[in-house]
């Protein structure tokens, strides 16, 4: 469709209309206001920028992208058990079925049989070794989605397996030293003896185990690949992923090609939450593996419970520690052993568990700790990223020992928070050797404090618990410190590429990709910022591998920090060139040229901001540019696991209070408070829905999604929402006030915001302590309830049996 630029929005829809009233209403207005004022085009709401094509169904996704002529369809046959051999698949009965073009196996891949992303561990079809329920055994391709589904289900008949004994949980594995990645170890001494000294000399010791379930991404787009092939042997593929240049990268080597002959496209994601970073790979692979061999478009799009048996998904984990503390609840010394359930190949489970013991500490000053992660091989899906990277199982096993501590003490676990809390210019430096110079838990507790009530809000729920036996209500606060950018320093680089057309309209392309977070949004902003023009001249396209090329994962929440950064880059370029064009045209300094409200100022006189462009295309002047970044002042030592892994860290604290039905388990969420540090917002109305989004997805996660594999079978037998229990709307709780905390990022940050996709996922911890501490009042609080997450009903009535038969 070829619109003129001004008529190019389409008008949003009545709901769309209501939404951002209310989204705005949240908003400070005087804020806004200002911004707009000064011709900002950052540090303001704007509404997503394919949100008014999201709400008319008329935003595109891979399945709705018109299907070339002669278009195949791909199934995957799965494996029906969850470990053994391969001895054989006879497939001539499958070849046969109507429809079925072709069936494909590892043996038909021409390159490497593998979509491992860091270790190359991850066979793309099954070669022999079983390793769980519902790993692919073969593909079949036919000329209907259908027809190739019908054929694949036929896979149990088709394989001959030699079963043997599956490993299913991290415990099993544990206990047969069997992972997927050495040991990790983090320790740290600040006396002599370390951690183990510190907790036999406290005054206080507690020792126990925790366990906190996995949790489906549940991307409403599944996983999906369309791979097109080209001339000479090249490769086109539409992915749905995080990683267009990984996958660009395993198709190549899967095809055994170049990456020059492959071209990974992806305009946008209906939702990735991690799931779409590494295990886009194999549907990719496949895709193209069909492709290159039948040369025809093939498309592989994967039914929901089958996305559920193949994928993997967030790391249970099962912690087993000992911490010494004193009499108002100091931690002297902490030991812990994190185990999580990697499944059969390593995938992400390194990074994963990387992020995980840098989580630990949260937002405390751990003197003495000796941190051991291990890495679980079993037989279930390979598990992987998830929004916090393991950052959440990391965080949440340190604020449950402190909620622990809090309770054997008899102290509001605020104040024993409190007092762990990370200080200014002592007590800062964290496990793995970072100093905390940007700490601002003291002030964003102490405001949140304050205006979520909570002291006199603690007080009504002890009245309340006072004469009400059977509803108990509980309320918590639960901080945060997430630390941003990759681990891996290599990681940390943006590539961009900004086109100014002559008629003054601008493209713009940088490496990260849009899953629903507002990454496209944010980039707009930074370039029309920067050139100083209207959201309508800019246009931000597909993420493409033929564009911007080596990009990294867009993840670690380091998407708006990196790529925003690069095409600033490459517009500031442009526009020095055109301030140095219209100088040379109308006199005056090249440095005094201002760009704003699609004006340029030179000279005393105020030109179009398209006059200015024209004029420079016909003085010959390059009008797009590429843009660059690389995160400063980031080290890392793997083996040590040492040094500044972090640019700078996001803080935040929620309040949850909750009543709990102590006769069935089941609970609700009565109010939720939230203060969330992203930095001088770049579009403050897209970071709350980060955060709204984000805290509810948590609050899934540790209550009502629970993934259950069969014991004997090593089935995932919750592969569907009939059986998985996402939140809905409905989940959100009455009053939920969500704010920004005011204050710029201390680090030189795109526009000083900071990023904001994943450290929220951590503020519904609140919500986790706050069953907990209705389970504790269901026992009159003289034990600490052995409550476990998923805090699912039944898990909720088990502690509250425990708590209650407890001697009084
Ligand atoms: N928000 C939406 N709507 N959909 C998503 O898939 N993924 C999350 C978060 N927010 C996600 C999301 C995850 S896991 C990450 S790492 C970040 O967005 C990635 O985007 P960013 O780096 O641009 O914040
Ligand atoms: Mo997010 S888990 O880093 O994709």
């Amino acid at each position: 469709m070829n619109r003129p630029l001004d008529t190019a929005r389409l008008q949003p829809a009545e709901a769309f209309a209501d939404y951002l009233k209310n989204t705005a209403a949240r908003i400070d207005a005087g804020a806004e206001a200002l911004a707009l004022r000064d011709g900002a085009r950052v540090g303001i709401s704007r509404p997503h920028e394919s949100a008014h094509l999201h709400v008319a169904g008329a935003a595109a996704y891979i399945d709705d992208l018109p299907e070339l002529a002669g278009t195949l369809h791909c199934a995957l046959g799965l494996s029906p058990v969850a470990h053994g051999r391969l001895l054989g698949l006879s497939l001539d009965a499958i070849r046969a079925m109507p429809g079925v073009v072709a069936v494909l196996t590892a043996e038909d891949i021409p390159g490497t049989n593998d979509c491992g992303s860091i270790i190359h561990d991850d066979p793309i079809l099954c070669s022999g070794e079983i390793r769980y329920v519902g790993q692919p055994l073969f593909a079949v391709v036919a000329e209907t989605r259908d027809a190739a589904r019908r054929a694949a289900a036929q896979a149990r008949a088709a394989a001959t397996i030699e079963a043997a004994e599956p490993v299913l949980t991290p415990q099993q594995a544990h206990a047969r030293g069997q992972y997927v990645l050495p040991p990790m170890h983090l320790e740290r001494s600040t006396h002599e003896g370390g951690a183990r000294r510190a907790i036999e000399r406290a005054p206080h010791r507690l020792k126990s185990t925790f366990d906190v379930g996995g949790q489906e991404q549940f991307y409403l787009e599944g996983q999906i690949s369309y791979a097109i092939p080209k001339e000479g042997g090249a490769m086109h593929v539409h992915c749905s992923t995080q990683h267009p240049s990984e996958m660009q990268h395993l198709v190549a080597h899967a095809l055994g090609l170049h990456a020059h002959a492959v071209h990974v496209e992806c305009r946008r994601m209906g939702g990735g939450f991690g799931g779409k970073e590494s295990q886009s790979a194999l549907f990719a692979c496949v895709a193209a593996v069909a492709a290159n061999r039948l040369r025809r478009p093939v498309k592989l799009r994967l039914d929901r419970d089958d996305d559920f048996m193949v994928t993997g998904r967030r790391h249970c984990f099962w912690y087993e520690y000992e911490v010494g503390y004193d009499s108002e609840g100091r931690i002297l010394g902490a030991e812990i052993s994190m185990v999580s359930r990697a499944g059969h190949s390593a995938d992400l489970s390194g990074p994963v568990m990387t992020r995980a013991l840098c989580h630990f500490d949260n937002a405390y000053w751990l003197p003495d700790v000796s941190m051991h992660g291990y890495s679980g091989k079993t037989n279930t899906q390979s598990n992987t990223a998830f929004r916090g990277f393991g950052g959440p199982q990391g965080a949440i096993a340190i604020e449950n020992i402190i909620d622990s501590i809090a309770r054997e003490l008899g102290r509001d676990p605020l104040d024993v928070r409190r007092i762990n809390f990370y200080g200014k210019d002592e007590r800062n430096v964290t496990p793995y050797g970072q100093v905390v110079t940007d700490n601002i838990v003291h002030e964003l507790v102490a405001q949140l404090e304050a205006s979520s009530d909570y002291r006199a809000r603690r007080e009504a729920v002890a009245a309340f618990n006072a004469t009400s036996p059977v509803l108990k209500r509980g309320i918590a606060l639960a901080p945060l410190k997430f630390g941003i950018s990759f681990n891996v320093k290599h990681f940390n680089q943006a590539g961009a590429l900004v086109h100014v057309y002559n008629d003054g309209s601008i493209l713009v392309n940088h490496g990260g990709t849009e899953m629903g977070q507002g990454l496209n949004t944010k980039v707009a902003q930074v370039v029309a910022h920067e050139l100083g023009v209207g959201f309508e001249r800019v246009r931000v396209t597909a993420t493409d591998t033929t564009k911007v090329a080596n990009t990294s994962a867009t993840a670690a929440s380091t998407g708006a920090d990196l790529n925003g950064k690069a095409a600033q880059d490459a517009a500031r370029q442009i526009r020095e060139r055109l301030a140095a064009c219209a100088a040379a045209r109308h006199g005056g300094d090249a440095a005094a040229v201002r760009f704003a409200n699609d004006k340029v100022e030179v000279n005393g006189r105020s030109l179009g901001f398209d006059t200015v462009v024209a004029e420079a295309y016909l003085d010959r002047v390059q009008l797009w540019s590429d843009g660059f970044y690389a995160t400063p002042g980031l080290s890392w030592d793997k083996d040590r696991m040492h040094g500044r892994p972090f640019y700078y860290y996001a803080y935040g604290a929620a309040v949850s209070e909750v009543v709990v039905d102590t006769l069935t388990g089941e609970w609700k969420l009565l109010r939720a408070d939230i203060l969330h540090d992203a930095g001088k917002s770049l579009n403050p109305a897209v970071d709350i829905g980060q955060v709204e989004g984000a805290f509810i997805q948590g609050m899934g996660w540790l209550t009502t999604e629970e993934l259950v594999w069969h014991p004997q079978s090593g089935k995932l037998t919750t592969h569907a929402p009939s059986t998985y229990k996402i939140p809905t709307a409905n989940d959100c709780p009455p009053v939920f006030n969500v704010r920004l905390f005011e204050g710029p990022n201390f680090e030189d940050s795109i526009h000083r915001s900071k990023a904001v996709g994943e450290p929220p996922l951590l503020l519904p911890f609140s919500v986790f302590f706050a069953i907990r501490d209705a389970v504790s009042a269901a026992g009159g609080h003289r034990t600490c309830p052995p409550l476990r997450a998923p805090a699912t009903s039944e898990s909720i009535l088990r502690a509250i049996e425990s708590v209650q038969a407890a001697p009084a």
